[in-house]
């Protein structure tokens, strides 16, 4: 398949690394920063490399792209591309705003197109088998969901305060930026969050004063949910627990496992998992867009539930501006 990668920055090159590692895709790119985009050319021998989308368009012809610029540009780039008959993974989150995205949607309707968001989180196998069994009935509908996670975010991206995370606007803070992969999860296995009340502040990064850390109480319909994150922590931990009538279920993200009790104080039952890279989850990503275009399979996320998320980290937002509950129109 012939993919066009816009944006090569942290998450673009990655990209292009792992759909060429599922030996099914031809990349391009479209990089405007000269020197990035001849070192990213170099680097993965592309045949074509261009700093605009329109020259990328007017010179070839592309079954898919990967959206990944910052967030504002994401719905203008990603209507340009469906215009052109492109079919689009677009990097989370969707957006900053929700202004574009019903055009968007009918233009994707009109012309057939496939749209996914990039929730990576989807494809690791340990969230996606736990997902499963949650779904399956295995241990009754969830009750209660609590999601906790933190990381030393500069330890991992050290320039993070000359990036779009430094403002709201570009689709910083640990809200849009980090906060969005626990919603997400959370959705998955509880479905959408329906309202939500939130807390957050910045307390320790440095050249930047936007959030880095965040508290949500939410209700996904009948499920209570309960989500925390902080950018600034020294473990490096995800967890989600999901509490159900049969059983409590457990994320550990960062041991690559998920387990369940289903007896008090019975001890924690884990699945077997394999050791997992980064990159394999990316190119499992890049694989099922691939097959969600070609074999018509169901995304693993839909632009819909990419939508969903992005009305839960903009409800968020308001919540702590207005020191109000948000209820969230599905
Ligand atoms: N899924 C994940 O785990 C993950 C991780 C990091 C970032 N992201 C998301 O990916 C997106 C990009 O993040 P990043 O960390 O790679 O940012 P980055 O700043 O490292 O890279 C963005 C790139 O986009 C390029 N760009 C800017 N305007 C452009 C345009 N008009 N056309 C083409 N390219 C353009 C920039 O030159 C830059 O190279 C963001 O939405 C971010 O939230 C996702």
């Amino acid at each position: 398949m012939e993919i066009l990668v816009i944006g090569t920055g942290s998450i673009g090159e990655r990209h292009v690394r792992c759909f060429l590692a599922t030996n099914r895709a031809q990349i391009a790119i479209v990089e405007p920063n000269e020197q990035l985009r001849n070192t990213i050319r170099e680097r993965y021998k592309l045949q074509h490399a261009w700093p605009t989308l329109d020259e990328a368009l007017a010179r070839h012809k592309f079954q898919a792209a990967v959206i990944a610029t910052p967030a504002p540009l994401h719905i203008p780039i990603a209507t340009r591309l469906a215009q052109a008959g492109v079919h689009v993974l677009i990097e989370k989150p969707l957006s900053v705003t929700l202004e574009g995205i019903p055009e968007l949607q009918s233009i994707l309707a009109e012309k057939k197109l496939t749209a996914v968001t990039a929730y990576v989180l989807r494809s690791y196998p340990v969230l996606a088998e736990m997902r499963q069994a949650i779904h399956e009935g295995r241990f009754g509908a969830p009750l209660q969901i609590v999601g906790v996670t933190g990381q030393n975010f500069p330890t991992y991206r050290p320039a993070y305060a000359k990036t779009y995370y430094a403002s709201r606007a570009s689709g910083g803070g640990a809200v849009q930026d980090a906060m969005t992969h626990l919603m997400n999860t959370a959705e998955w296995f509880g479905g959408p969050v329906t309202r939500l009340v939130a807390d957050l502040d910045h307390k320790v990064l440095a050249d930047v004063n936007v959030e880095d850390t965040v508290h949500v109480i939410a209700r996904h319909g009948a499920t209570m949910g309960l989500y925390s994150l902080n950018q600034h922590q020294s473990a490096n931990e995800f967890t989600v627990t999901v509490i159900c009538p049969k059983a409590t279920v457990r994320l550990e993200l960062h041991n690559n496992r998920w387990g369940w009790m289903e007896k008090p104080d019975s001890g924690w039952n884990y699945a077997p998992s394999t050791p997992l890279e980064r990159d394999t989850a990316f190119s499992s990503q890049a694989s099922a867009f691939m097959d969600s275009i070609e074999h018509a399979k169901a995304p693993r996320c839909s632009l819909a539930e990419g939508l969903q998320t992005l009305k839960v980290n903009r409800a968020i937002l308001a919540s702590v501006e207005s020191g109000t509950w948000q209820t969230i129109q599905g």
